[in-house]
């Protein structure tokens, strides 16, 4: 089996099972360092904004309370969370976006194995049910629903992958600000 078929399998794993728990005391560092890659992939998977697109924009509203740095440890869920989200919608058919195929999959695969670490450590560490992680879990995967459903109706022509992309970087630099503000 080579590595893109099991990336497949992986690819499809993830996009299939939630991620319910979480409770690792998880490397901040490691986690500061993914988004700063993923920030740059993005970047440079395609090319500016196209002005074209400007008007098909739509509003999706991230849910910014599952951030909320005052709970720390939904916080770091909701993180993980977010990081499956935005792995799922990037392995969309991405053949109009026309970007840097190198650059998607670096990308995807920074996302990808940061979630198997925490994969790991789910099994490692079984937590409790909090109530307040379901609601932020229906709060993402709302948010991460308008997106997909957003693409489909543009049957994920070049400007839905444009906003879709501007939006992922959005959430990217708001995951950013609230790392920093954990670790300080
Ligand atoms: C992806 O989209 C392109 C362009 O719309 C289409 O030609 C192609 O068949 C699609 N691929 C898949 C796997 O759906």
């Amino acid at each position: 089996m080579n590595a893109f078929s099991l990336l497949q399998i992986g690819l499809i794993l993830l996009c299939t099972t939630t991620i319910s728990s979480l409770q690792c005391n998880h490397l901040p560092l490691q986690q500061r360092q993914v988004i700063k890659n993923s920030l740059q992939l993005l970047d440079k998977m395609g090319r500016k904004f196209p002005q074209q697109c400007l008007r098909e924009k739509m509003s999706f509203r991230f849910p910014e309370q599952v951030l909320k740095p005052g709970q720390k440890e939904s916080v770091k869920v909701a993180i993980e969370e977010i990081f499956q989200h935005i792995f799922c919608i990037f392995s969309k058919n991405l053949t109009l976006a026309a970007w840097d195929g190198t650059a998607v999959k670096q990308f995807q695969n920074g996302l990808y194995q940061q979630i198997e670490q925490l994969e790991a450590c789910i099994i490692k560490k079984q937590t409790h049910f909090l109530q307040r992680k379901e609601v932020n879990r229906l709060k993402l995967k709302k948010y991460f629903q308008k997106i997909d459903c957003f693409l489909k109706d543009k049957q994920h022509n070049l400007c839905s992958w444009e906003i879709s992309r501007a939006e992922m970087r959005r959430c990217l630099q708001l995951i950013e600000q609230v790392i920093r503000k954990l670790n300080n």
